[in-house]
């Protein structure tokens, strides 16, 4: 859709197809909207900032300003972590979703696996704002927790047993930040900048995991481009993982990294040699 096409949907509350279907003639407020629209657009605002949502996974999303807005690459994120959730023989199942943002993983999952329960945790008031309003407008606030808190310390302290945690932490590293496109820039930096080499959030993140999951439960996470080879060293490192697998985007790009926690532990190399 062409950016005026997507303002248009979002004045008229239509489909692409219905602007070119039922011939909708501006009323003077819905043409200033449009102006307005187009004026911050010219500021660099994120189409989807403007038009106050966006789709993921079929779902609509609310997003503005202090929310990163959800991206087609993590709908293979969710769809894996669907696929997964319906495919075991949960009678219910509890999952974790780390860094939730707008919220569209938790509310992906509770709205797509009938039989689940979501925790949601993010450090931003603002995010969770947007997270709490989306799942009460997908009508699943009554399986989604949210918990505003530093994801490090929420696994420190939380004692659930989880089938599946999910996450889709700031990746970026923190050099490549400032040449990033204006309109990304004008999300949350804390969205985006992940540490130096842009892997801070998995060295702790994959580790800490361990101690919440259930024994063959799956962790997922997404990553940038080319992070695979060092993240795949990350989760061979604690000898605790079991079928590490590398799920690519729509543009072929290996984008999500899944594994499960050994059923039965191996000895760490330490204890091995000795
Ligand atoms: C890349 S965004 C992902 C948002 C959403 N899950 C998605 O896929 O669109 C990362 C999220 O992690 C949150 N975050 C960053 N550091 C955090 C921390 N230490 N504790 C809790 N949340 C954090 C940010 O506020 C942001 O919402």
């Amino acid at each position: 859709m062409s950016e005026d096409e997507l303002f248009l949907t979002a004045i008229l509350n239509c489909s692409r197809s219905d602007l070119y279907i039922r011939q909708f003639v501006l009323t003077d407020s819905q043409q200033q909207q449009l102006d307005l629209m187009r004026q911050r657009r010219s500021n660099q605002e994120p189409v989807q900032y403007i038009c106050g949502f966006t789709e993921f996974m079929g779902l609509r999303m609310a997003v503005g300003s202090g929310v990163l807005v959800p991206r087609p690459e993590t709908e293979v994120l969710a769809d894996q972590l669907v696929r997964e959730l319906k495919a075991g023989s949960h009678s219910e199942c509890r999952v974790l979703d780390l860094g939730t943002g707008s919220g569209c993983l938790a509310i992906s999952v509770a709205s797509f696996v009938r039989q689940s329960y979501a925790v949601a945790v993010d450090s931003s008031v603002e995010a969770l704002a947007f997270a709490r309003e989306n799942a009460r407008r997908n009508a699943v606030q009554d399986r989604v927790s949210f918990v505003q808190m530093d994801m490090f310390s929420f696994m420190e302290q939380d004692t659930g047993e989880y089938d599946a945690i999910v996450s889709n932490p700031p990746y970026i590293p923190s050099s490549l930040i400032d040449g990033l496109p204006a309109d990304v820039k004008m999300e949350p930096r804390l969205a985006l900048d992940g540490g130096a080499d842009g892997l801070d959030y998995y060295r702790r993140l994959v580790p800490l995991s361990l101690r919440l999951l259930k024994s063959g439960a799956m962790l997922l996470l997404e990553f940038g481009d080319g992070q695979e080879k060092s993240l795949q060293n990350i989760f061979e490192q604690d000898h605790a993982w079991d079928k590490i697998r590398l799920l690519e985007d729509n543009t072929g790009r290996p984008r999500v990294i899944m594994a499960c926690k050994n059923k039965f532990p191996l000895p760490t190399k330490d204890k091995r040699h000795g």
